[in-house]
């Protein structure tokens, strides 16, 4: 369902300018790589169709090529490995299931499945807007050791005014398909998508502004989960989504408080989106 999400509704899909900001940083990227093998590893690979791109342009310039899709879910893991297949042979990729807010030895995990020695690449698209920025950027900057490469997208809000701006996206994730996505955790936990009204807003936390949708429960539901009674009582809410929105200015500012910035900017001409190379300052 999130792939149908992100075929209807993700510019890197809808919008041809938006995909080459993706092939420049990469172009620009490969001007910084060193050295015979390389390993990409993508962070929150989804379906990989980003990633395995930049595969096919890493394998003009380097003789080895490891990936290694990395996602908290494995059935995302599953459809990325099979798309870098078309471009890497299946024993250089290595699938890895895991929650990045919750994994401090995911960088001697790494080292595990490739040589300590090999140089990596990192990408890190789309995920910046649903993690805690405290949580996941002090993990990033903890991963990066002296000659990888980090490459981010983040969701930018365009204009000046920032409340506004982030209003002008929200159609983006209040429809449809995104309904369906989201409902589809409560429907599987044996809520009917009629116990309540899915709420699309805006809220701001920390100076940063997001978009959230709240589940609100309209009758008392007792719901069995793992064996747990937990009880909605009409009128509670449960937060279902939260993706945070940026200006670029203001993405900077957070990846300095954890020692990280941007060297190279790839900003799309609606400004929706950006991609930007990032080092450990
Ligand atoms: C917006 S998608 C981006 C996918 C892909 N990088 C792209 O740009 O097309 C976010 C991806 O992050 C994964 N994800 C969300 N939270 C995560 C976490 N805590 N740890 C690892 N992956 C996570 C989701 O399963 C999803 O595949």
């Amino acid at each position: 369902m999130w792939l149908a999400v992100h075929r209807a509704h993700s510019l890197s899909r809808t919008n041809a300018a938006v995909q080459s900001i993706y092939d420049r940083a990469f172009d620009e990227s490969l001007g910084q790589a060193a050295g015979e093998a390389v390993c990409l590893v993508g962070l929150g690979c989804g379906g990989g169709q980003k990633d395995t791109r930049y595969l096919a342009k890493l394998k003009s310039i380097h003789s080895t090529i490891d990936y290694v899709p990395c996602d908290v879910s494995q059935a995302m893991t599953r459809v990325a490995r099979d798309a870098a297949t078309a471009v890497l042979p299946l024993e250089r990729i290595h699938p890895l299931v895991c929650d990045l807010a919750n994994a401090p030895d995911l960088g001697q995990l790494l080292d595990t499945i490739v040589s300590p020695q090999t140089k990596r690449v990192f990408t890190f698209f789309g995920m910046i807007p649903n993690l805690e920025p405290d949580v996941i950027l002090p993990r990033l900057a903890a991963l990066l050791r002296e000659g990888d490469q980090l490459l981010l997208s983040a969701n930018l809000a365009p204009g000046d005014d920032y409340w506004r701006s982030v209003g002008v996206v929200l159609p983006q994730y209040d429809n449809a398909e995104t309904s369906d996505w989201l409902l589809s955790f409560l429907v599987g936990l044996g809520v009917s998508s009629s116990a309540g009204q899915l709420r699309f807003g805006i809220e701001e936390v920390d100076g940063l502004l997001r978009i959230v949708a709240d589940f609100e429960f309209s009758e008392t539901l007792q719901l069995s989960i793992g064996g747990e009674s937990v009880e909605f009582a009409a009128g509670r809410t449960l937060r279902l989504f939260f993706s945070y929105r940026h200006t670029e200015k203001i993405l900077a500012n957070r990846l300095g408080r954890h020692s990280l910035s941007i060297v190279v900017s790839q900003i799309a001409p609606s400004a929706e989106e950006g991609v930007f190379r990032v080092v450990r300052a």
